[in-house]
């Protein structure tokens, strides 16, 4: 870190307060935050762990008027469930507070009132869809209705998901209010827009010219809004759920919840340090570094800096925002609505005590260049592969010999040989890489040199195998040990960032006291004669059941998703009486029916259709009957003058009916009573 700077201000995106955090949230923001925070501790340094719910917006209304409920319930039940729950991850907040407060709504207000007294807004009128029954305006999101590019049905008024062209509502084609089902009319409005233009050279200056070094996701994010020519963005809304803007005659307006919501990260410091959180803010030897999703990057990179620019007063720009791509689970894209997420709130309840195993797999597969994906397969073979295999057993076999040979008391450091030397190198090389993967927030790799640490560890047990040598130099021993247990105190110091839960244990293990960075690469941390506590597993194997049971819960969530998703398919055109009655549909009586061999979607049926002669069919339904067998004695109804045709060699003599079902289960049709086989359905 650059030396100018005295203190550290992290701050992490605040989530909206309409639903759980979930594992991409965690692996985006919270954990590389997190991880941040505790190393800077560690080194000694100032620093701050700003955290806190983001309340308004219309997402949070919508919520409130769907389940009869004041917004306020909503973001008060998902306040304190996101609040214990990074809690219980152990997210190190300093403060941890919300927007709803009353130290935000002044803040908040005020920051408006004096950007707008130095005539930093412009005030421009436009005509904006209202919903006449509903009484209110609709936000551009909330207008669905026919796409003018692709005539795709139900897009949405900014955007169609279908061709992926950017809207404005008034461009649908019969536009609907999403909510009411309205009929949305034009009408005037008036807002005050932050004139981002006018900041335009200095923000240029600052990012292209001045931070070079920001991950290129950020940096090319910026350049490309740069490039485009920054516009005057609307920074106020005609809504009844906000924090009202201070001005006489804007009655019915609230600030814009991104314009509001940064300012939170000021507003909770203030409630956390109200005599001294300027020096936090307004100080140049205060760096700031926003931690954020990569949906986030303009707001943090470019519209909330200007609005820290046409303030003035000293606040300072943040000096980096490390922004990370987004987290897919088991392939497909993690959804709050589509209920499509490892919610944390779950997880530590299905899998208690194992909040450093969230941690450990998030870091170790977190989307920093690309976008990533969680699998449970992957989660269960890292705890059982790497920190049960590697970290775990090394610290354990360390603990146990000492335990067996010495009584738990730490023994002598003998005159080192070759291996510990080399051992010492290897150690001060992982513990440089892993110091600077830090200061540059790369943590992935900063994980796997603390990981290089214990596997150092573990071929040094191995080399020097301590549990031979016992048996003819004691002291041998206890100085090979004396060093594994060194490492030990390494690895509880090395993990701390990243697994601050096993660090506390194991410390606690070895009798450390405080820890510190600066204890990393020392081969003389514990004294020789400290009486170790008795060793316990620092991690457990996760068992398959554990896996399928999550995996079980995503597959009936994809089921439900299904089912909610189905509507009946749309009706054919029609087709003359005469053609109809042209297809001649018959019962029949199944006489043999088994697999296609080598077509997993085939059956062969052998049907008694009355002429003597069984009839062959093929039909494609095998998935939905996997006991083929079971449908001999069965009545079914099938086309009879359809033209042979043949499958895999097969002839098939025409086609059975089958309904297919919303989970896209095939349901053979049959008659309510027995018939005579070769019956004519009329
Ligand atoms: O995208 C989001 O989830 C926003 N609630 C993030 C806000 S970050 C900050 F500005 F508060
Ligand atoms: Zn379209």
């Amino acid at each position: 870190m650059d030396n100018k700077f005295k203190r550290t201000l992290i701050t992490t995106a605040l989530p909206y307060a309409n639903g759980p955090v979930h594992i991409g949230h965690l692996a985006g923001v919270y954990v590389p935050a997190d991880i941040y925070a505790r190393y800077l501790r560690l080194q000694g340094r100032e620093v701050l762990l700003i955290g806190g719910s983001d309340e308004h917006g219309v997402p949070i209304t919508i919520r409130a008027r769907k389940e009869g409920i004041t917004p306020q319930d909503v973001v008060d039940r998902y306040h304190s469930l996101i609040k214990e729950s990074f809690a219980g991850l152990g997210i190190s907040f300093d403060i941890y507070s919300r927007t709803t407060s009353d130290v935000h709504a002044e803040t908040a207000s005020e920051f408006f009132r004096h950007i707008y007294d130095k005539g930093g807004f412009v005030e421009k009128s436009s005509m904006q869809f209202y919903d006449e029954g509903a009484g209110r305006f609709v936000t551009d999101r909330n207008v669905v209705g026919e796409c003018p590019v692709c005539h795709a049905p139900g897009a949405y008024g900014d955007q169609c998901e279908k061709c992926g062209s950017s809207l404005s509502a008034t461009e649908l084609i019969n536009p609907r209010c999403a909510e009411t089902g309205n009929i949305p009319v034009l009408r005037e409005t008036f807002h005050w827009y932050l004139p981002l233009d006018r900041w335009q050279p200095e923000l240029q200056r600052w990012i292209l010219d001045g931070h070079k070094e920001w991950r290129t996701n950020v940096y090319g994010q910026c350049k490309s809004w740069l490039d485009l020519g920054l516009q005057p963005r609307a920074v106020t809304r005609d809504l009844d759920w906000g924090i009202p803007v201070p001005v006489e005659g804007a009655d019915g307006k609230v600030l814009y919840v991104w314009f509001d919501a940064p300012i939170g990260y000021i507003s909770n410091t203030k409630e956390l340090l109200p005599d001294s959180w300027e020096r936090w803010w307004k100080d140049p030897e205060t760096r700031i570094v926003n931690f954020i999703g990569k949906d986030n990057i303009v707001f943090h990179c470019i519209i909330f800096p200007a609005m820290l620019l046409a303030y003035g007063d000293g606040y300072q720009l943040p000096d980096n925002v490390p922004s990370n791509e987004f987290l897919n689970l088991e392939g497909d894209k993690i959804s709050t609505s589509r209920n499509w997420a490892v919610w944390l709130h779950e997880y530590l309840r299905d899998f208690p005590g194992k909040q450093d195993v969230l941690r450990y797999v998030l870091t170790a597969n977190a989307p920093e260049t690309k976008d990533n994906d969680f699998t449970w397969a992957d989660f269960q073979a890292r705890n059982n592969n790497e920190l049960v295999a590697v970290l775990g057993n090394f610290v354990n076999r360390a603990l146990v010999l000492t335990h067996k040979y010495f009584d738990g008391r730490v023994p002598a450091d003998g005159e080192p040989q070759d291996v510990d030397r080399q051992l010492a190198a290897d150690l001060s090389a992982a513990v440089a890489s892993l110091t600077e993967s830090l200061e540059g927030f790369h943590f992935r790799e900063a994980l796997r040199q603390a990981m290089e640490i214990a596997r150092l560890g573990n071929r040094y047990l191995q080399e020097t195998e301590p549990w031979k040598l016992a048996k003819t130099d004691l002291a041998r021993t206890g100085g090979i040990l004396n060093t594994a247990l060194q490492l030990c105190a390494n690895l509880a110091v090395a993990f701390e960032p990243f697994m601050p839960f096993m660090s506390a244990k194991l410390a606690g293990m070895l009798g450390l006291g405080t820890i510190s960075w600066d204890m990393l690469g020392r081969t003389d941390i514990i004294a020789a004669g400290t009486q170790l506590a008795a060793p316990e597993l620092l991690f457990d194997k996760i068992e398959d059941e554990a896996v399928a049971a999550q995996l079980q819960r995503l597959a009936d969530t994809k089921q439900a998703n299904l089912e909610a998703a189905w509507r009946p398919a749309e009706q054919q055109p029609d087709v003359d009486f005469d053609t109809f009655c042209r297809s001649d549909l018959r019962v029949g009586t199944v006489l043999e029916c088994a697999r296609v061999p080598k077509a997993d979607k085939l059956l062969r049926f052998l049907i008694d259709d009355g002429t003597g002669k069984p009839r062959t069919i093929v039909s494609g339904i095998a998935k939905s009957y996997p006991e083929p067998e079971a449908l001999v004695g069965r009545q079914v109804l099938f086309i009879a003058n359809l033209p042979a045709r043949k499958l895999r060699g097969i002839e098939s003599q025409g086609m059975l009916l089958s309904a297919e079902d919303k989970d896209g289960r095939l349901v053979l049709a049959t008659v309510s009573d027995a018939v005579a086989p070769g019956a004519q359905v009329k």
